[in-house]
């Protein structure tokens, strides 16, 4: 049988991003007040394991996996690029033949996106996306449940991105095509989204628009994202050139005035006084922590989407 990729969202249909969602919302309202370690009552991974397999960084993609896997009653392996032979050339189809013998899926972190669907290629078991330089997709649906636990449904509203055409804006884009909310982004011209992945939303009448001013971006938002300057992937030499293009883009207490009364999300590591003022994202409209809480209720969905056959 064909495993069950989770590699992007572009790869879904409406209605599977929305079971996911709606999936990781019932969970998490049946396990309230649970202690994090007690497991859902009725562990439908009991027997299976999750490798976690990381060639970058990472503090919420890794707990949240292990800690959704172990909830539904599962388990994993933690398995980080240089302690294996991948660090020293094994090939990636080798690797993912090998794993598939071992394990029943693998969430691979890495920042070539080829590298992860060579994996998922190869591989026989389900491969999840846990971020590669191009996309972002378990940490989108993470923030739409967020937002829409604060919000409502997230169809017709206006939701803000600023700052960097980067992985996370990418997996944005790619929801706005599926999910019918407006996507208003006010990004740098150098920094812009791929055009491909633009061309795929324009071709599905996506509600992408390019504000030329993060002003005309918050307007009325319901929501205002923002990421990091350098990414993991990026080269950390233009770290000074990024930062002077950004810097127009931070999200700041005044702009944060210009939306609907918006939440503020940032998918965390966060750097306060760039890409985000400290009162903004330690401030009332800031729901970043459940966001980072929702990390987990959503791989819990994705897992189980994944397992369902
Ligand atoms: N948001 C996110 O993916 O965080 P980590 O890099 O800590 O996993
Ligand atoms: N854009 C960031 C997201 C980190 C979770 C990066 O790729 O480093």
């Amino acid at each position: 049988m064909t495993p069950k990729h989770f590699l992007d969202l572009s790869d879904l249909t409406a209605h599977t991003v929305r079971d996911i969602v709606d999936e990781a919302r019932h969970r998490k309202e049946a396990r309230a007040g649970l202690p994090n370690g007690t497991p859902d009552a009725d562990q439908p991974l009991a027997g299976k394991l999750l490798a976690l397999v990381f060639d970058k960084p990472s503090t919420r993609t890794r707990v949240s996996f292990d800690l959704a896997m172990r909830q539904l009653g599962g388990d994993t392996l933690m398995l980080n690029h240089n302690d294996m032979q991948l660090g020293r050339g094994e090939p990636l189809s080798d690797t993912a033949k090998v794993l598939s013998r071992y394990v029943d899926a693998i969430m691979v972190r890495t920042g070539p996106h080829e590298n992860l669907t060579e994996l998922a290629a190869e591989a026989s078991v389900s491969v999840i996306n846990g971020l590669t330089a191009f996309s972002h997709p378990c940490q989108i649906l993470a923030d739409i449940l967020t937002i829409e636990e604060h919000r409502g449904p997230i169809k017709g509203q206006k939701i803000a991105w600023l700052g960097d055409g980067n992985n996370v804006s990418v997996s944005w884009i790619h929801a706005a095509s599926l999910l019918d909310f407006e996507l208003h982004l006010a990004v740098p011209e150098n920094f812009r989204p791929p055009e491909d992945v633009l061309s795929w939303a324009a071709e599905r009448d996506a509600k992408i628009v390019f504000s030329n001013s993060p002003e005309a971006a918050v307007d009325q938002a319901i929501a205002v994202n923002t990421d990091c300057w350098v990414s993991m992937s990026d080269n950390p030499e233009e770290a000074a050139a990024r930062a002077k293009a950004f810097e127009p883009y931070r999200v700041t207490e005044a702009l944060m005035n210009l939306s609907d009364n918006g939440v503020f999300l940032h998918c965390l590591p966060a750097y306060r006084g760039n890409e985000v003022e400290a009162r903004v994202i330690d401030g009332p409209q800031s729901v970043v922590f459940d966001e980072a809480e929702n990390r987990n209720h959503i791989q819990k969905a994705i897992l189980l989407w994944c397992f369902e056959g």
